[in-house]
Formats: C-alpha cells, sequence, structure tokens
C-alpha cells in the first residue's frame, strides 16, 4: 500500500512538473521540417503530424527580442500549468535561429514545440460537440468576441462551474492585457477524451 501512495505522489509530480523551459536561440542553418504532413497553418505557425499522433508546431518569432513574443510567453506559462486541461500539453519547446540569407542581417527565429494532437472546432460536424462542451462549462455561450475585453473574460470566469476554466482565465489575464485576445473559433481547439470533448486554448493571443 505503501508503494501505492508514492506512485500516486510521483505521478503528481509528474503532471505538476516545473517544465522550465531553457529558450535561449540555438543556431542553425535552417530550420527544415522536410516531407512531415501538414496539420495546418496559419500566419505565424506551420503544424506537422507525426507518426506518433502528435504534432511538431514552427511558430515563427518575429519580434526583435523573442522573450517579449506572446506565443513565446505562453508556451512558457502553459509548460509551468501543465496539469489544467485547458492548455496544450507540450512535450518540448525549443527555440532555433537560422543563419541570415543573403543580404539580411538577422536569422529567422522560429519556437519548435512538440505537442498533443488536437481537433479543430470548426466545421459543422462540431456543433453538437461544441454545443455539449458549453453546456459542460455552465456557460452560456462561447463567440469570437468572448474573451475581448477583461469584462466579458471575467464574467465567464464567474460563470463557470469549472473551477480549471477560471484558473486558465486568470492565468492568461496578464497576457491578454499585454497582447489582447486572438480567441476566435480558429484558436480554440478540442481534446476528445473519454469523459467526453475538452476546450483547450491553442492559440490565444495576437502577436
Ligand atoms: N495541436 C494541434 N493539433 C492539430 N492541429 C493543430 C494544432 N495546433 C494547431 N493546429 C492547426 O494549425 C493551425 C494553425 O495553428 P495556430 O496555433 O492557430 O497558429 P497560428 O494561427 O499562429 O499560425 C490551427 O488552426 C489548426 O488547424
Ligand atoms: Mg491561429
Amino acid at each position: 500500500m505503501g508503494q501505492g501512495i508514492q506512485l500516486v505522489v510521483k505521478l503528481k509530480e509528474l503532471l505538476e512538473a516545473d517544465t522550465t523551459l531553457n529558450l535561449t536561440p540555438r543556431n542553425v542553418k535552417r530550420v527544415n521540417t522536410g516531407k512531415m504532413k501538414s496539420a495546418g497553418g496559419g500566419l505565424q505557425a506551420s503544424v506537422h503530424k507525426t507518426k506518433s499522433n502528435t504534432v511538431v508546431k514552427k511558430a515563427y518569432i518575429p519580434n526583435a527580442n523573442p522573450e517579449d513574443d506572446a506565443y513565446v510567453k505562453y508556451v512558457k506559462l502553459i509548460s509551468e500549468h501543465q496539469g489544467n486541461p485547458f492548455f496544450p500539453r507540450i512535450y518540448s519547446a525549443k527555440m532555433y535561429q537560422e543563419d541570415p540569407v543573403e543580404g539580411a542581417e538577422l536569422g529567422k527565429v522560429y519556437l519548435v514545440v512538440h505537442m498533443e494532437r488536437l481537433q479543430e472546432l470548426t466545421g459543422k460536424k462540431i456543433t453538437d460537440t461544441a454545443q455539449e462542451l458549453i453546456r459542460s462549462l455552465g456557460i452560456n455561450g462561447l463567440t469570437d468576441n468572448s474573451f475581448d475585453n477583461t469584462a466579458s473574460r471575467f464574467s465567464i470566469a464567474e460563470e463557470t462551474t469549472n473551477p480549471q476554466l477560471r484558473d486558465a482565465i486568470f492565468l492568461m489575464e496578464p497576457l491578454f492585457r499585454e497582447f489582447g485576445s486572438d480567441l476566435h473559433v480558429g484558436n480554440f481547439m478540442l481534446r476528445l477524451t473519454s469523459t467526453g470533448p475538452q476546450l483547450v486554448f491553442a492559440d490565444p493571443f495576437i502577436n
């Protein structure tokens, strides 16, 4: 029995592990995603499937100082709160700086994140799932504007019956204030679990 208790403690430590990231850029010639299949892409990032049902997200970091970038700050935050199911699970995050191309002074900087594969919340098929999700969170609804200002964020935090959603909102609040919300339907994602769909904040901030 003693062993059982020890196991539980260790698993909890794993879940809450302080995975302090070393985000000092490593110099490389090119960040090449090779022949990896695409899982999606946006303005900043390209996302690639791995063979093990995970993805690798290559995010361009435009900021002259990568430490000040919204997505870099978000990945740091969620790495410290991996026990919160509203945040994506990340397995590693590394920063790279490419050699400058001819004529350029500085090479491009990328944050490469190995993370869990999530499902999109868009498309007709998903409407029922989205409804189930909103019901389960005890909120009135979720729109492209739900996180646009402090008042609307706090009203969701107050409304919800899910304490982990409340925690996630308060943890993100400083970054919402610094960068603004980019939480439209394309930047929420879903984790499908045996107990139902889990909302995940995939890409919450304007860069
Ligand atoms: N963890 C993931 N699993 C599967 N697809 C993803 C994942 N993260 C992102 N994607 C896909 O890639 C797209 C772009 O990713 P996103 O994180 O929104 O970056 P950005 O909009 O900054 O380029 C998403 O809209 C989605 O289609
Ligand atoms: Mg996006």
